[in-house]
């Protein structure tokens, strides 16, 4: 999705925007460009493809400048090429501006432009707001009045950040509705602005966080923050602890790898000061979990998005089991419009890595709309998602950068089999003596996981084996049903091999007649109340001449003698299985994915964080 970066201040702007457009690349992008304001002049630099096209641009056509803003676009109106690339100038070259999100009703506020005799340089809905800009700026009001009359005009969510040649001291945000973040970073006599924390990690920690239907006005010296309208508003800012060396990839090839052997400490934090060793209590401070709460809630909707919904629909399966409380999983872009019966004994619980996907964002709102009590499971910090729920359980995971999520997969696992436990304490429903038990095992988890990973080169061989497949299908059952899901999304995103999966239950009900010696079938066959009737399925697939590769449990000779490849993981209680079994298929789909040569970081049509519809 769009990255927006701007800085003021006395240095050089252009590295400095260009850096923090290197520390957005993780958004997913097609073209990227920056403009500054020297000497009395706009100039602006744009290319296609990866930011090193740009950065070249750069380099062989320099720019000056102590102000500027860039972005990164992931095309949504207009194809992605040079001239539709941010930023965009106005016609009279004194306005320039970059946009996060979408204008929903360009078309019309384009006729009427076109009517006036405004000439259009590109396609995109981004173009409208420049000019509507000058337009307002020609009647002689100050710029930032320029700009909040101009998002009278427009309707739909969005970042906007714009620069003007006649208040060249200046740079001016809006934020409008929830199409992405904008993050104010304040430095020592200088100011930046970007989409995410990342890009600016490096030069500040201290920080804001803009709300929708906020304006910043920022100078080198500060910022102000003001509605829509003009009013000043109440904000905070904050001092943000994370690593910028967290957000580099050290000693891996890409960040996904980076990022699955982060799982060891991820879960190890994850897990970290919640639970009481001694008792097996868990606390989860940032949900405001009363038991008051927890005996209310009759019902539980988890909604999200890609593999958040697959995270949550193994939560699903803990919170039934421990809390014995219904719980539905929706997906965010189903749950927004589905009229939801969601009343204030049901709690609508969003997973997001990135805390501001726009469906998932939306899904929370309607859930608030219609009184429910709104929980979310997010990892970037001081996001959407984590500020406008009633409680959070934070990830603790770290930035994850590569667009294929990982260890914001597993980490979402502990925290609902926590926020299961939590709640089956609260209502009466968990012995002192399982409660330790539970602590106790998932105090091993750690230890698993660096197994799991420990075991690398050995799926990489599976992964020589598979990489030429076309189609695959991934099988399970029960609480590693959704890890099947997980597994072929994995694979899917990264590699674009077709993979599908099935409850394997469902295999005979149709997907069964595709299976033949180039259809491989994927299934987790561990030791569980589902084993027996996985070990038929496996039989079903290798009667019908399917490559069979198996995730097993350690020493199970059943099923190596039944399957083609096995892909062992460590004996452990059937809850917490998935966060084991999940761990072979991230390494799986990662090395198909490099065998084949595939940008794994940063897949085709990917975005990272999906801010429009
Ligand atoms: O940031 P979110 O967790 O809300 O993102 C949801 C999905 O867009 C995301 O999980 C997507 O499916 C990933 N590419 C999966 O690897």
């Amino acid at each position: 999705m769009c990255g927006i970066v701007g800085y003021i201040g006395p240095r050089s702007a252009p590295p400095i925007i260009l850096n923090g457009l290197k520390r957005l690349e993780y958004r997913g992008y097609d073209s990227a460009g920056v403009a500054t304001i020297a000497e009395g002049e706009i100039s602006v630099r744009r290319d296609v493809g990866k930011l090193k096209n740009l950065q070249a641009l750069v380099g062989t056509n320099p720019l000056g400048g102590n102000i500027g803003i860039g972005h990164t676009r992931w095309a949504t109106h207009g194809a992605p090429s040079e001239r539709n690339a941010h930023p965009h100038l106005g016609s009279t070259g004194e306005v320039v501006i970059v946009q996060n999100g979408i204008v929903e009703n360009f078309l019309e506020l384009k006729e009427d432009l076109i009517a006036e005799g405004v000439e259009f340089k590109s396609d995109t809905d981004t173009e409208v707001i420049v000019h509507l800009i000058e337009k307002h700026y020609a009647t002689g009001i100050p710029f930032v009045e320029a700009v909040r009359q101009t998002l009278q005009h427009l309707r739909g969510a969005n970042a906007v950040v714009a620069m003007s040649t006649r208040e060249p001291d200046k740079i001016v945000a809006a934020r409008m509705g929830n199409a992405g973040g904008v993050v104010i970073g304040i430095g020592d006599q200088e100011m930046f602005l970007a989409s995410d924390m990342p890009a600016i990690l490096e030069h500040t920690r201290h920080v804001t966080f803009m709300e929708a239907g906020w304006m910043t006005v920022i100078d080198s010296n500060g910022y102000e923050i003001t509605d829509f309208e003009g009013q000043p508003v109440e904000y905070k800012s904050q001092k943000i602890s994370w690593d910028p060396v967290a957000a580099e990839k050290g000693e891996y090839k890409h960040f996904m790898q980076k990022e699955i052997h982060e799982q060891v400490r991820a879960i190890t934090d994850t897990i970290g000061t919640r639970i009481d060793w001694k008792t097996g209590k868990v606390t989860l401070p940032e949900l405001n979990l009363t038991p008051e709460l927890a005996n209310k809630i009759n019902r539980i909707v988890i909604t999200a998005c890609g593999t958040a919904a697959n995270a949550g629909m193994v939560g699903k399966v803990y919170l039934e089991k421990l809390a014995r409380v219904p719980v539905e999983v929706s997906i965010a872009s189903e749950f927004r419009y589905s009229d939801p019966i969601v009343d204030d004994k049901t709690v609508v619980m969003a997973i997001s890595q990135s805390g501001e996907t726009a469906d998932t964002l939306a899904a929370m709102v309607e859930g608030r709309n219609r009184g429910a009590t709104l929980w979310s499971i997010v990892n970037a910090v001081g996001s959407e998602a984590m500020r406008i729920a009633d409680g959070c359980i934070p990830m603790h995971t770290g930035p994850e950068i590569g667009v294929a999520s990982t260890k914001a997969f597993t980490a979402p696992l502990v925290d609902q089999y926590l926020l299961a436990m939590a709640l089956a304490d609260l209502r009466g429903l968990l012995s002192p003596k399982d409660q330790l038990a539970m602590a106790n095992e998932l105090a091993q988890l750690p230890t698993k996981i660096g197994t799991l990973l420990d075991r690398e080169a050995d799926v990489e061989k599976i992964a020589r084996a598979i990489k030429d497949i076309d189609h695959c299908l991934y099988l399970g059952r029960g609480v590693n049903m959704p890890i099947a899901y997980e597994g072929a999304l994995k694979l899917k995103e990264i590699s674009y091999i077709h993979a599908e999966a099935y409850p394997a239950g469902e295999m005979k009900h149709g997907p069964i007649a595709l299976l033949d010696e180039e259809m491989p079938v994927i299934a987790i066959a561990t030791q569980d109340q589902w084993y027996e009737k996985m070990i038929s399925q496996l039989e079903q697939a290798k009667a019908r001449g399917a490559p069979v590769i198996a995730v097993a449990t350690d020493g199970d000779q059943r099923v190596a003698d039944l399957a083609d490849h096995v892909m062992w993981v460590p004996d452990s209680s059937w809850l917490i299985s998935p966060i084991l079994t999940v761990i072979p298929m991230q390494i799986l789909s990662y090395h198909v994915a490099l065998l084949r040569g595939c940008d794994v970081d940063q897949p085709r049509n990917l975005a990272k964080s999906v801010t429009v519809e």
